[in-house]
């Protein structure tokens, strides 16, 4: 089996690594767009400093602070305008996952020259010009700092897809565990869940597990049951909230299938739609989903599913070890808590299948019926 691992980014990484990004996009170009979310980074005071930063190397910043949780295509295109119009060289992403996607799809944009759902649509190579991005993530969550895909949602069709191409490698990523210290209880918590998922599904999908991608990811799920409820009870926990953001930096990238272990993230694309129609947080979602979906797959990966437990969780049946551990982070919440309505399951299982091809490598065969089924698990 041919797996290929290409991570062409720059990963600077450890507490205080944030003082490098002056120097870092400077050597990159000289006309900087930051790209961030609505409140966090200002009321952190993050954006200040990067700011301070930045003009020390005398560069000129434009800050784009529109993007919100779940980053919608709409928002994408307005970035991509300006970048287009102040002939932006850099973009910086500062934030969480919603905003370095955001970030990734401005980047795709303005490279490719048209509205961001048409590279979702079909997703055409584009020659890699101007702008280049530089992501610097402040939550332990998404990995979107190691790979080139954004996850993004159309509002009129409410359809959250993902779009992927070459020019939307951060050309540096910057990962410093201390930006992460002021995300409150639940995000840190949704997060932590996500970066679980990143691993766990490829792991029990694997239809040709290897010794090496197993040993990779067990010992990344297990960093994360340890770390996350450290994190929860003692938020300063500068060495806990270190152990998550390399997990997560790791988790969805192509590191974490060296050694050729295959799998594919399909409870990613079942929770998609409840993200796209009720913009719950995509942690939220997933962990409503996993021990239904692990259900599911309980007689075509028993192995897997008990190699789990023995691997992760200290020898533990697998499912319930799962189950004790969300419960653990105040995560054990169901479908209908998110607000997802019972009549919409079997619509919501189409969507899924309609914007998550990666569905066809589940390890049994998924249709709407399949999916509204897991929905309902999880109701
Ligand atoms: O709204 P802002 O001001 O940005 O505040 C954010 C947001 O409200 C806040 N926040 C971020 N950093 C903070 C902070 N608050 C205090 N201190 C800080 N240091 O936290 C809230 C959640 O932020 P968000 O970026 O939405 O969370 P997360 O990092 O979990 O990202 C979720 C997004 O990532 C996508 C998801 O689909 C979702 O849209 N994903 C991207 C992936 C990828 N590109 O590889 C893969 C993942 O599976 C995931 O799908
Ligand atoms: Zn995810």
């Amino acid at each position: 089996m041919i797996t290929t691992f290409h991570v062409p980014t720059k990963i600077i990484f450890g507490v205080g690594s944030f003082a490098q990004l002056g120097e870092e996009t400077i050597a990159i170009g000289q006309k900087v767009m930051l790209v961030t979310g609505r409140y966090a980074m200002r009321a952190s005071g993050f954006l200040d400093r990067a700011l301070a930063d930045l003009s020390r190397q005398g560069l000129e910043t434009i800050v784009f602070d529109k993007v919100e949780p779940n980053p919608r295509s709409h928002t994408v295109d307005e970035g991509a305008f300006w970048v287009r119009q102040q002939k932006i060289e850099v973009v910086i992403a500062l934030g969480g996952g919603s905003v370095m996607d955001a970030a990734k799809g401005i980047v795709i944009s303005a490279n490719g020259g048209k509205p961001i759902w048409h590279y979702i649509q079909s997703p055409e190579k584009i020659d890699i010009g101007l702008p280049k991005l530089i992501t610097v993530p402040t939550v332990a969550a998404s990995g979107s700092e190691s790979n080139c895909g954004a996850v993004l949602t159309n509002w009129e069709t409410h359809d959250k897809c993902v779009a992927s191409n070459y020019c939307a490698f951060p050309v540096v990523s910057i990962v410093d565990p201390e930006l992460t210290i002021t995300l409150p209880a639940k995000p840190t918590a949704q997060g932590g869940v996500d970066i679980f998922c990143h691993l766990v599904e490829p792991y029990i999908t694997a239809a040709k597990p290897q010794p090496l991608t197993d040993g990779i990811v067990e010992t990344c799920l297990r960093l994360v049951v340890k770390y996350l409820p450290l994190v929860l009870c003692n938020p300063d926990d500068i060495e806990a909230r270190s152990q998550l953001s390399w997990a997560s930096t790791l988790a969805c990238s192509a590191f974490a299938n060296l050694g050729g272990g295959d799998g594919a993230m399909t409870m990613h694309g079942i929770e998609h739609p409840l993200s796209g129609f009720y913009d719950i947080a995509h942690g939220d979602g997933l962990a409503a989903l996993l021990t239904a979906w692990l259900s599911s797959l309980a007689t075509e990966r028993q192995d897997r599913i008990r190699k789990l437990g023995s691997g992760v969780f200290g020898g533990q049946e697998g499912i319930g070890a799962v189950k004790n551990w969300l419960a653990e982070c105040g995560m054990d919440h169901r479908l209908r808590d998110l607000g997802v309505e019972k009549e919409r399951l079997f619509s919501l299982g189409q969507n899924a299948i309609d914007t998550a091809p990666w569905l066809q490598f589940h390890p049994k065969k998924l249709d709407a019926t399949a999916v509204s089924a897991i929905y309902e698990e999880a109701w």
